[in-house]
Order: C-alpha cells, then sequence, then structure tokens
C-alpha cells in the first residue's frame, strides 16, 4: 500500500459515515501488515482509536507491553499520563484520535525474566508504516496533529526536528492545518524523581494547552 500525503486543501471533502467506514477497512488491513518484519514478535496490530470526527489526532511511536498485548494505543503506563494531561489541559477524549507512528510493538527480551523490553523503531520501520499513518490522516482530516515525542515528530516532521528546541509551537506542514510537537508521555515516567516528573508534566500541559486554545478558536469560527 503506497500513499502520498495530501495538503489539507486538496484533501476531498468526506461525510463523518465515510470517515467511520474508512477506518474501519483500514483497521482490518492493518491487521494483516506485514510491511516490514515487526509483526512476526508482536501479538497484533494496534490501530489508531477515537472519533472518526476528532478534530484533534495523536501520533505517538508504537505501542508498548500492554498495548500490544490490548491492542489499543497508550492504554498502559505512558496512557495514564497522557490522558491526565490532556484532562489538566481541558481536552476531551472523545475529541481525539490516538495512533502511533508504527503499529507493531518492537522489543527484545529482558537478560533475566519474562519482560519485553521496548526497542526503537528503525527508520525502514518507521517509513514501511507510513503509509497507515497517512491513511488515518486522509480518513479523520484533523485540523491538529500532535507528535508525542522524537520518534514521532522526526516521522512526520523530517529528521532534522528537535523536539527539544520546539515542543509547544506551531509548525508549518502539509499534513494538517495545525502541527505541533511535545514530549512523549513516557519522558515523564522516566523522571528523575518527583520535582522534575511534576516540572516536566507541568511543561506537557502546557504544550496541550496550546492545541485546548486552538480547538476552542476552531469551534468559534465554525
Ligand atoms: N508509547 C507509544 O508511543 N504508544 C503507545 O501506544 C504506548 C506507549
Amino acid at each position: 500500500m503506497k500513499s502520498v500525503p495530501k495538503a489539507p486543501d486538496q484533501l476531498p471533502l468526506i461525510s463523518a459515515r465515510e470517515r467511520a467506514t474508512g477506518l474501519k477497512s483500514l483497521r482490518q488491513e492493518a491487521a494483516h501488515c506485514k510491511n516490514c518484519d515487526l509483526w512476526r514478535n508482536a501479538t497484533q496490530t494496534v490501530f489508531g482509536v477515537g472519533s472518526p470526527k476528532a478534530k484533534v489526532m495523536l501520533v505517538g511511536e508504537q505501542p508498548g507491553d500492554m498495548e500490544d498485548r490490548k491492542g489499543l494505543p497508550f492504554v498502559g503506563p505512558a496512557g495514564r499520563i497522557l490522558d491526565e494531561a490532556l484532562v489538566l489541559a481541558g481536552i476531551d477524549r472523545s475529541e481525539v484520535y490516538v495512533t502511533n507512528a508504527v503499529k507493531h510493538f518492537k522489543w527484545t527480551p529482558a537478560e533475566r525474566g519474562k519482560r519485553r523490553i521496548h526497542k526503537k523503531p528503525r527508520q525502514s520501520e518507521i517509513q514501511a508504516c507510513r503509509p497507515w499513518l497517512d491513511a488515518e490522516l486522509a480518513a479523520v482530516q484533523p485540523d491538529v496533529l500532535v507528535c508525542l515525542g522524537a520518534t514521532a515528530a522526526q516521522a512526520i516532521l523530517g529528521a532534522k526536528f528537535r523536539v527539544t528546541q520546539s515542543r509547544g509551537k506551531w509548525i508549518e506542514s502539509p499534513l494538517a492545518s495545525r502541527v505541533l510537537a511535545t514530549v512523549h508521555p513516557s519522558s515523564i515516567l522516566r523522571a528523575q524523581d518527583d520535582e522534575s516528573r511534576n516540572t516536566q508534566m507541568q511543561a506537557f500541559i502546557a504544550d496541550l494547552r496550546v492545541v485546548a486554545d486552538a480547538l476552542k478558536q476552531s469551534k468559534k469560527a465554525a
């Protein structure tokens, strides 16, 4: 499956029903994806979830251990941070579609025990998965696209993009009217102590408030 991303103003206007049907068949097709080798060690494809009418699309890196088992994105520890931050930023989950740049869990066995350790996806794996992300973008047509962390940001905005330098700012992109990158919620889980975890969480919420404000404006304008 190959696709070329289209600028938002070139996308055909599609009804809510067409969006829902489109996403449903994409999800079914993606369940058999063998575009790269990651399917071999993963339990299942973890496709995006959320309203087909969502105004905001959040893109993470790849499913984690819990997501791989449940078949849903952001349902593990990073998902809990994300949910909490969305609530505190005033973003309703029903307005959000959540997905990942890579749709299979890449992992390596822990040296001892049964734990599966997250492994960063390679560029070739990100590229192999890109048609699914483009198809989700074309089906949902979000007003706002949010990249969570460097992998998603670089997959979407280019290898030179630095989240540390440009987080929380609107970035010019043909993929949506408004595009912004912020940190990955799992980086907050890795904070050294409570104080830095709290500081990082507040910064994450501040970035998401930029999104919440844009949503309010677009609702007023509609
Ligand atoms: N991290 C991600 O990037 N995505 C998930 O779905 C879960 C954890």
